[in-house]
């Protein structure tokens, strides 16, 4: 339908909108690459496998189309649960040892709901080129899986990581945190920071076992996962010799609010 308007190449932003600056890294880039550009604001509930987590996400719709507008965003798409699911979707994907790991493992169906909305975003617009940021790594690597599996002819773009100037990395759910929760949780990127410096003169276990033990002393943290993967593969990496390509990736709550972030070691 979108192509109908003629443009030479169209570019889709999916978000689920309380949108910050990350997103608007992503908006701009889809500006400046693109001549049609749509954002799509949906919290989308089949990605979410904790129902308070979906109850509590936060939504600001005006500020978003505010902002979007100001991006030069050319179509806000902002649909309601009933118009993306009419039906229940049934679709099952399968994204092998990619869904398995990491957010895989612990938020089972989260990467089929996210699978499911940006297949239905992907054929509502039929992008040429599609932003994602790598703030959720695991998220572009299932995005890429499936765009092969389903034979869709859209670019994803990976963009990456805006973080705010304490490193924390920019989220929509860090507006949830208390001042003193979001002081706190500066821990995260700093601790895989150091981590980068660390993983010079020392083994993989050893930096994983050093990260995970930074947040042991503060109850208010409780580690998911660390995961120093095959940024590819994701599969995890015993030795730093193991691949080119190299990632930490951590999921951690603090309080009630689960915060991801994730760190180049090579590649
Ligand atoms: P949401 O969390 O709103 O994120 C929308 C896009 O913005 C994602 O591609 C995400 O990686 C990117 N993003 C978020 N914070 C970022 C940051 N600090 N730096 C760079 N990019 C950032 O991810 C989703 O929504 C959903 O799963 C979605 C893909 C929209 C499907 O529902």
């Amino acid at each position: 339908m979108i192509k109908a308007a003629n443009a030479a190449s169209v570019g889709l932003v999916p978000t689920m909108g309380a949108l910050h600056e990350g997103h608007m890294s992503l908006v701009k880039r889809a500006v400046a690459e693109n001549d049609l550009v749509v954002a799509s604001v949906f919290v989308n509930p089949t990605q979410f496998n904790d129902k308070d987590d979906l109850a509590r996400y936060p939504r600001t719709p005006e500020a978003d189309i505010e902002m979007l507008q100001d991006a030069g965003c050319n179509i806000v798409f902002m649909p309601d649960v009933e118009e993306m699911y009419p039906e229940e979707d049934t679709r099952v994907f399968d994204f092998g040892a990619l869904g398995n790991v990491m957010e895989g493992r612990f938020r089972p169906g989260h990467f089929n709901g996210v699978a499911q909305i940006v297949s239905k975003l992907s054929y509502a617009v039929e992008p040429d080129n599609a932003y994602f940021g790598e703030k959720d790594f695991q998220q572009v690597a299932i995005i890429k899986a499936m765009v092969k599996q389903l034979d869709l002819k859209v670019r994803i773009i990976p963009c990456p990581i805006v973080r705010e100037k304490s490193g924390l990395a920019k989220s929509s759910r860090n507006m949830l945190l208390t001042d003193t929760q979001r002081e706190k949780a500066v821990l995260i990127s700093k601790t895989l920071a150091a981590s980068v410096a660390m993983a010079a003169s020392k083994p993989v276990n050893e930096v994983h076992d050093w990260v995970v033990g930074q947040f042991a002393s503060d109850p208010e943290f409780k580690i998911d996962y660390y995961d120093i993967v095959d940024g590819d593969s994701l599969q995890s990496v015993s030795d730093w010799n193991d691949s080119d390509y190299i990632v930490g990736c951590i999921a951690v709550y603090c309080g009630k609010i689960r915060l991801i972030d994730n760190i180049h070691y090579k590649g």
